[in-house]
């Protein structure tokens, strides 16, 4: 053991600026650094809301520095001196100036130029369905952001995980909050979109990978659980282990749409008709992609099973949280 060198100590001298490190896969991507022992700048739009984050690093370990990936040159100052850099931005509808386009194409390519200018290693995360030619304008502002990312940096790595399941997801936790208080859950499209949820500490141990080099230069690699599994089966999923009983309703395309239509223009809306548009294509790891090696188990990386992780988190929207009910009683 006394020969094994630490491989923290070896990695106190990197540094690497994470964009987007404040949001859900933020915070397990530097968590699996910090304890790799690199240091983190932690580039964000609004550094005081990010103090979440110093818990997950030794003192002074992580630092939060402001960037917005629509301003170029405040993404360059935060790319200044780094070794590595790693994009997690990404938004799930636009509003105001936050438009697909300008955050995941072009804000995209502003951290791919700095990271060239500095010499630094880049890490990309977008999304599986990025296609520059897609309908959606989410998964095409995906497609041109890695074209563009590419375009500057040729020996980035690209990271396309299916849809993210971990203790703050947007997804499970979503549809386990719905089922606690409406009397029927949308299946849009019938439900039969295919999925292949992974597991968030997966994805961010495939960032480890790919920081430390372990991953193809200007490969996009494809980032899904042991599991492919429908919208409506991952439904009665969450269904089952929040031990709600709910009506499922199947929702054709057209009128989910138009219902998307209205809820687009909440605050923070529930779907939009881009995020329908999304659903009419399966979310899943492509035959190339295992062909080429470009997955989490070409990675090393065994995927873990939802079964083993969600439970401890989506208990808290059953109607007797973590206890059992016997007899009736809790
Ligand atoms: N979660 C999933 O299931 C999933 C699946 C596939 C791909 N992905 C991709 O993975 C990445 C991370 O996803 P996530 O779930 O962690 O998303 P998230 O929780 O919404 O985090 C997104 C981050 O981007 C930041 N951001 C937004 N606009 C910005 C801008 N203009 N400049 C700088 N920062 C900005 C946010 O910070 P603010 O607090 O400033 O808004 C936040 O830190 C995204 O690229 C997403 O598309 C996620």
């Amino acid at each position: 053991m006394e020969n094994q060198p630490d491989i923290t100590q070896a990695n106190v001298d990197k540094l690497i600026t994470v964009y987007g490190g404040s949001g859900f896969l933020g915070r397990h991507v530097i968590r699996a650094l910090c304890k790799r022992g690199y240091r983190i700048r932690v580039a964000v739009r609004r550094p005081e809301l990010a103090g979440h984050l110093q818990p997950l690093g030794r003192v002074g370990q992580i630092h939060a520095v402001q960037a917005n990936l629509r301003y170029p040159r405040s993404v360059e100052a935060a790319a200044r001196g780094a070794d590595v850099v790693i994009n997690l931005v990404g938004i799930l509808f636009e509003r105001g100036r936050q438009r697909f386009d300008a955050v995941q194409a072009f804000g995209a390519e502003s951290v791919a130029l700095a990271a060239s200018a500095y010499g630094a290693r880049m890490v990309h995360m977008s999304a599986i369905g990025a296609d520059e030619n897609a309908i959606s304008s989410y998964a095409r502002s995906k497609g041109i952001g890695e074209k563009l990312v590419l375009a500057a940096r040729p020996a980035a790595t690209v990271l396309r995980p299916s849809v993210v399941f971990g203790p703050e997801d947007d997804f499970l936790n979503r549809f386990a909050s719905l089922a606690r208080f409406a009397p029927a859950l949308p299946l849009v499209g019938g439900g039969h979109t295919r999925f292949q949820p992974v597991y968030v500490g997966d994805v961010a141990a495939a960032v480890v990978a790919a920081v430390e080099g372990r991953t193809k230069a200007g490969s996009a690699y494809e980032l899904g659980g042991p599991e492919v599994r429908t919208f409506k089966e991952l439904m009665q999923y969450v269904l089952a282990v929040t031990e709600r009983k709910r009506l499922l309703v199947s929702l054709p395309f057209a009128v989910a749409e138009l219902q998307a239509w209205f809820l687009q223009f909440l605050p923070k809306p529930p779907l939009t008709p881009d995020q329908v548009e999304l659903l009419k294509t399966d979310n899943v790891v492509s035959d190339a992609a295992r062909r080429e090696g470009r997955t989490l188990e070409a990675l090393g990386i065994a995927a873990t099973a939802m079964e083993a992780i969600a439970p401890t988190y989506l208990w808290r929207f059953r109607k007797s949280g973590q206890f059992k009910v016997k007899n009736g009683v809790t």
